[in-house]
């Protein structure tokens, strides 16, 4: 069937997002979160910080043959490097396609103790006309799904796909590719069998309100967590347990339309996130019907968050280190990491 070139753009698009065994950068952390990261680090809490340490990253030399999109907070899209370059103008300089977080955080679902929902639908339509107008062509929306003795409910699941199905159909309407991003956390002490357990029945769901939504899989990037055991749980799982159990997962749950898949790092160390993501692609090289890739926040770029440490003369080292991560990240792409 002849593709609408509304939908055939969507498509090119999400094609183009995960091309030529590059990955996604996220650097949309709210001003909340990269505060608390800047506290961490003794970096002052300012919007001028914010934007010094976004002009790092997005200015690192050579960073376009890693990386084809960045996801931007909406402060940074309005925002210019010091010497008055839009940010906009930096990255599709560099050959990096820009993209937009768009959901709002989360809040409490109601009736489900313990249990999350993401905000952020209300006023979506306009939000999503006004970032295509400035030439946004991806956006994000996270959901966060926990895992704590019977969590999580059904109720959270379903409220949690569908709307990230609403958010993906708005905007597919609007011209832009949705990632969607249903994060099954690490945090508590469960097996890795009961991480592959929810996160495949997260995945299910989204499928089944993706589809009853009208949602084009080809115009879409699925952003999942790797299964993984809970980061309090005594024993660790080696690489190829992870590639073994998330390769499972994913071919049991993700549509093969599907345009791709970026995965989150999850508060994995980057090292860890790599070893990962390269055991993937090496031990099941043939039997991934998608493209498979990172789309990070800290494992790439935390440590040169902590390098950088807000001073100029620490910046070519920060870039230095984030440049170093994305390489590492396209090498296991191809599963020729090595460290
Ligand atoms: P991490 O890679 O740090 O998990 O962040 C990815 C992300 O975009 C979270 O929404």
């Amino acid at each position: 069937m002849e593709q609408t070139t509304h939908t055939q753009q969507l498509i090119n698009t999400a094609k183009a997002m995960v091309r030529d065994f590059k990955g996604l950068v996220a650097i949309d952390e709210s001003v909340a979160t990269l505060n608390k990261r800047f506290e961490k680090a003794g970096i002052p809490q300012t919007e001028e910080y914010r934007r010094a340490y976004r002009e790092v990253l997005t200015t690192t030399p050579g960073i376009g043959d890693e990386i084809n999109g960045a996801i931007l907070f909406d402060e940074t899209v309005h925002q210019q490097t010091a010497d008055g370059i839009p940010f906009l103008e930096v990255l599709n300089k560099a050959g990096i396609i820009p993209g937009i977080k768009l959901d709002e955080g989360t809040e409490d679902l109601a009736g489900f103790p313990g249990e999350k929902v993401t905000r952020g639908l209300d006023d979506l339509a306009d939000r999503l006309k006004g970032y295509a107008d400035l030439g946004l062509k991806f956006a994000k929306w996270r959901a966060v799904i926990l895992i704590d003795g019977a969590l999580p409910t059904t109720a959270c699941i379903v409220s949690n796909t569908h709307a990230l199905a609403r958010y993906a159909a708005a905007c597919q309407r609007a011209g832009i590719v949705p990632i969607v991003e249903p994060e099954v956390i690490m945090d508590g002490n469960h097996t890795i069998e009961r991480c592959a357990e929810v996160t495949e029945s997260v995945l299910r769901s989204l499928f089944e309100q993706l589809y009853l939504l009208k949602v084009e899989l080809g115009g879409l990037i699925l952003k999942p967590n790797m299964i993984l055991p809970g980061a309090a749980h005594a024993q660790k799982s080696d690489p190829e347990t992870v590639a073994k159990f998330t390769v499972s997962c994913l071919r049991n749950a993700v549509p093969a339309t599907v345009a791709g898949i970026a995965f989150l790092s999850g508060g994995q160390d980057a090292v860890t996130a790599s070893k990962n993501l390269n055991a993937i692609n090496l031990n099941y090289k043939t039997e991934l019907p998608w493209p498979v890739t990172f789309s990070f926040s800290r494992a790439l770029h935390q440590p040169a968050l902590e390098i950088w440490k807000g001073k100029a003369e620490n910046v070519k080292a920060a870039q230095d280190s984030f440049l170093q991560l994305a390489k590492a990240n396209t090498a296991a792409r191809r599963g020729e990491f090595k460290i």
